[in-house]
């Protein structure tokens, strides 16, 4: 510490005008004098709203994480920004990401903080809150929110994967109104973010395979003591952090990204992960692209039998020893020497780790479901790559060729989608346009489309679908998603038309539309692009600056890092 002055000593421990402003409105909290006599200043950057209900406990969280920073000798701040409540904000949550991202950003910058505790939970919480701190690169610790625990509807095990089964059982008539009413009573039965594998978790899982967090925190329950014991030592190591200046660029380095991917096969994570994922390596300038991630390339199995590509939820999951365990069995795979925020290589993290179920938590030579990971699909109808999750797929759909049937919008899907007039089948590939990041805009969890009722009462409960948008992580089915160039720029999507022929080949990655290249290309010459561009405010800076979806939709702006210096000082 003596050696690199701390940050806020900048604010903190200037003479004369300055720093009497500086200190003397921070007293009016009753803080003593020496608390801000040269301790590290911890900021704690916290997503809590009583409209994200999945972070509604994080006042809660940050006491603890505050009792950890003052027992190692630090002195800490909590300070809030834009939270996204995913299942209220409209029209979607991933249109702020990158908001939030830049308010994190430009709040830890603009502050006397010397090192930041983030207290991230409902999916894009985390992105953003990562993203924002990775473009000021200094001492940084993540804590998550913890998910849920277990749902429990009429005797069985529910989470957030079974709204989708419920919603299709209501439709067929085997789920009355009444059954729906309780069921959503039984399944938010604690605070956290949601008990599967859906975003929020693989983000969670993310960042302690990167490095972020300490060992554990991916699958604690929100509501176990644990969690909060995990963020109180959190709040004794971030002080430790700033004493040995270890900062987010030391920890997010390739072999770290490369981890991450791995771990994320392994456990069934969201597709999702790999559009934050890719925005986050654009912030710290490390090379990552789609081709990074078809893990399927590596064979990485899949050992979590979690939601949804399983049977259990994470509460199960931390019970049968977490990630550091599933780590373990992933060991060869890793790049063992990347360092976290302990300061020690993650197989610290995980070597002395154990196992207490063996049907949750597969053994590497014996795996859940040897098919895994997320697949990254070329051909002419994505031309920069499309994603789809294997595991949560129908096998019998992995190779399939069928008629498109398409609809212009989500809202003409809407509308026509349960038409008995519908001209569609079980072999139908069902194609949705403009649900990618400029044209919807904001890339809405709308590519897991419905199957229309018709089929659903022949019992059909999967098809091939086809879009530019993305998918909860909690969804599943056979989903290609987040193909790009989206419709919305002229992507080929745009010029699909109903009857043609498509091809989806998972084992070869392979996404063809049976049309010739003169004919694609006199199409997109006729082409009229439905595409709205707001005329102001946030949005309208998000449309002329948001990149396409395999680049990670961050800004084009955003990418990189202007560090932790503060120029200019106005008093
Ligand atoms: Fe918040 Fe699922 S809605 S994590």
């Amino acid at each position: 510490m003596e050696d690199k002055p701390l940050r806020s000593r900048q604010w903190f421990g200037k003479q004369g005008k300055d720093g009497f402003i500086y200190r003397a409105w921070m007293k009016n909290q009753g803080i003593p004098a020496h608390q801000l006599q040269g301790k590290p200043v911890i900021g704690i950057c916290n997503t809590w709203s009583e409209l994200t209900p999945c972070n509604a406990h994080f006042r809660e969280l940050a006491q603890s994480v505050k009792n950890g920073i003052y027992e190692a000798g630090g002195y800490p701040v909590e300070f809030p920004v834009m939270s996204l409540g995913e299942t209220l904000i409209k029209p979607t949550a991933m249109l702020y990401r990158n908001l939030v991202s830049m308010d994190v950003e430009e709040s830890i910058r603009a502050n006397p903080v010397d090192g930041v505790v983030l207290l991230c939970g409902c999916d894009k919480t985390t992105p953003a809150l990562v993203m924002g701190a990775s473009s000021v690169d200094i001492p940084t610790i993540v804590v998550s929110g913890g998910p849920m625990l277990t749902g429990k509807y009429r005797g069985r095990d529910i989470g957030t994967s079974d709204i989708w089964r419920f919603f299709a059982d209501h439709q067929t008539g085997q789920m009355s109104d009444e059954d729906m009413y309780i069921a959503e009573a039984c399944m938010a039965r604690s605070q956290g973010h949601c008990a599967v594998m859906g975003t929020a978790s693989t983000m969670a899982c993310m960042v302690e395979s990167i490095g972020l967090s300490l060992a554990g925190n991916a699958a604690i329950p929100a509501a176990d003591s644990r969690r909060k014991a995990l963020a109180h030592l959190s709040g004794n190591r971030i002080v430790d952090m700033v004493r040995e200046d270890l900062k987010l660029s030391d920890i997010l380095t390739r072999q770290a990204f490369e981890n991450a991917i791995t771990v994320n096969a392994a456990i069934g994570g969201s597709t999702n992960f790999i559009i934050h994922l890719l925005a986050i390596a654009g912030r710290v300038g490390v090379n990552l692209s789609m081709d990074d991630f078809n893990t399927a390339v590596r064979k990485i199995p899949l050992l979590a039998n979690l939601q949804p590509s399983g049977k259990y939820f994470m509460e199960d999951f931390y019970y049968a020893g977490g990630l550091p365990a599933l780590m373990k069995e992933l060991h060869t795979q890793l790049n063992s020497e990347a360092i976290t925020v302990t300061g020690n290589p993650i197989s610290h993290n995980y070597e002395n780790a154990e196992c207490f179920n063996r049907e949750l938590i597969s053994p590497i030579e014996n795996p859940f479901n040897p098919i895994a990971g997320i697949v990254v699909l070329k051909g002419n109808l994505c031309e920069n790559g499309a994603v789809m999750k294997p595991s949560a797929a129908s096998p019998a759909l992995m190779q399939h060729s069928g008629r498109a049937v398409v609809f212009e919008n989500i809202e003409d899907f809407n509308h026509r989608v349960n038409d008995p007039d519908l001209e569609v089948d079980k072999d139908s590939v069902l194609v949705l346009k403009n649900a990618g990041p400029k044209g919807y805009p904001g890339m809405p969890e709308v590519g897991n489309m419905l199957i229309p009722k018709k089929l659903m009462d022949e019992g059909i409960t999967d098809m091939v679908r086809i879009s530019d948008g993305r998918m909860s992580g909690t969804g599943f089915g056979t989903v290609v998603l987040h193909v790009s160039p989206e419709a919305a720029v002229g992507g080929t999507l745009a010029i699909v038309q109903n009857g043609d022929m498509i091809t989806l080949d998972v084992p070869s990655g392979v996404l063809h539309l049976h049309v010739s290249d003169e004919e694609i290309a006199a199409r997109k010459s006729t082409l009229i692009l439905d595409t709205h561009i707001s005329k102001r405010g946030y949005t309208y800076l998000y449309q002329t600056h948001v990149e396409q979806a395999h680049l990670g939709a961050d800004l084009d702006f955003l990418k990189g890092s202007s560090g932790s210096e503060v120029a200019r000082d106005s008093h």
